[in-house]
């Protein structure tokens, strides 16, 4: 049909030097705001994950969020969230690692999956990898059998893909610039 024609580039915005001078940001925003090409990403998205047959989803704050629940909600999955430090109550277990712009420190609950749980971590973008990188090692600390990543952009040029090992990494759209 005309829907499965959309291009979904044409709603992600560009905007130069955010949040640092030099920075690329690709914006998400105008791809949400649009109903059709959100239920179209969304669409697409599941049809990726699915063959992954997750039990949960892990969701990286916070741009993570906004694909982990729609998505769970389609593939009838649970979600956890991988939070910024602090905002997690209980026993957790934390990983400090580097961004495109600085570093941060992810968290999760220390008994977020149970031993074995097929996890697919779910992101907005895949620039360095350090975030993607960063989950994948918690939530393997925590027993969880990591089967896929997954994001709408890469940008493939910083070759993020290379420091999830072996861990397959699925996305909507790819640049390489
Ligand atoms: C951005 C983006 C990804 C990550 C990608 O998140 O949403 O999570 O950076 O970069 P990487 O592949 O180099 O790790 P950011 O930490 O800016 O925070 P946000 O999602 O809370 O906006
Ligand atoms: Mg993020």
């Amino acid at each position: 049909t005309a829907r499965q024609e959309i291009d979904l580039k044409h709603y992600i915005r560009h905007i130069p030097d955010f949040p640092k001078p030099g920075i690329l940001f690709y914006d998400i925003s105008t791809l949400m705001r649009n109903p059709d090409a959100w239920q179209m990403a969304m669409g697409r998205l599941a049809r990726q994950v699915a063959p992954f047959k997750p039990d949960i989803l892990a969701a990286v704050e916070s741009r993570g969020f906004l694909t982990a629940a729609p998505l769970a909600d389609r593939l009838g999955c649970g979600m956890l969230m991988l939070r910024k430090r602090g905002k997690l109550p209980g026993k957790t277990v934390s990983h400090t690692y580097d961004l495109e712009y600085g570093s941060d420190t992810l968290e999760i609950q220390h008994d977020a999956v149970q031993p074995g749980q097929r996890v697919v971590i779910m992101d907005d973008l895949l620039a360095t990898g350090g975030t993607l990188a960063a989950s994948a090692t918690l939530l393997q600390k925590a027993g969880a059998d990591v089967v896929a990543a997954s994001v709408l952009v890469e940008l493939t040029g910083l070759g993020g893909r290379a420091r999830l090992g072996d861990i397959p990494v699925t996305t909507l759209l790819s640049y390489d610039e």
